[in-house]
């Protein structure tokens, strides 16, 4: 069995004892700190860290939280509010780059981003909506893809494999015009669990179920209840 060393850090200057190279923002919700996530699943190592959401302040520096882990001496800072401003830019970049109308949405009430401008008290992007408009794949069996919300987080692509470990989504393209596009055969392969199991992966309402809209009555959704929406 390996040994579990403990260090000292300091976050928002209280002291506190933690498992050296935990992940911070595991460390911080351990500490009762309410980092917000996105792209961030636990137990994935390494993080992907596509998202930035969890920004936090690190000796000075602004780092993702979710892609460090702890060491010795770490001077942590979370509660300053031009972070929580940064944290709510990058949700609002989020929404303006794509297409998120929420009450049309079949993963409304299911979805981490919407979730996340609730809890950031969002009412709207200060930054220009782009309202690009992205092609939808329906050429899946049971699974369709909605471009217009994905935000690019890699989480189905890195993360998601069928029955036979093979991955099943991937990007095309550069830049703004990256896309995520699935390979159809194994698609079409997926038992109905591993097609439910990509759908909740995707943490907004890219990837969904052909023939099923909004089938969780409101009162049942994630957001209407009180609990995080942690991984
Ligand atoms: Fe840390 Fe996405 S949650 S970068």
């Amino acid at each position: 069995m390996s040994e579990v060393t403990k260090v000292g850090i300091v976050v928002d200057g209280r002291s506190i004892e933690v498992v050296e190279g935990a992940s911070l923002v595991d460390v911080l919700r351990l500490a009762g700190i309410d980092v917000p996530t996105l792209c961030w699943t636990r137990d994935v190592d390494p993080p992907l860290g596509t998202c930035r959401v969890c920004a936090v302040r690190v000796d000075g520096r602004e780092v993702a939280a979710c892609t460090l882990a702890v060491r010795a001496g770490m001077q942590v800072e979370c509660a300053a509010p031009d972070l929580a401003e940064l944290q709510q830019g990058v949700v609002e970049l989020l929404f303006a780059e794509g297409n998120h109308f929420c009450p049309a949405c079949e993963k409304s009430g299911d979805c981490e981003l919407q979730t996340m401008g609730y809890r950031m008290g969002m009412t709207h992007s200060r930054f220009p909506y782009r309202f690009e408009s992205y092609s939808l794949d329906y050429r899946g069996q049971r699974l369709m893809l909605e471009r217009n919300r994905c935000i690019h987080c890699k989480r189905c692509t890195d993360l998601f494999t069928d029955d036979e470990g093979h991955r099943v989504f991937c990007f095309l393209g550069k830049g703004s015009q990256t896309q995520v596009v699935m390979d159809l055969e194994r698609e079409a392969k997926l038992s109905e669990h591993k097609c439910d199991e990509a759908v909740a992966l995707c943490p907004v309402g890219a990837i969904l179920r052909k023939g099923r809209g909004f089938d969780r009555p409101i009162g049942t959704r994630a957001s209407d209840t009180p609990e995080r929406m942690d991984r």
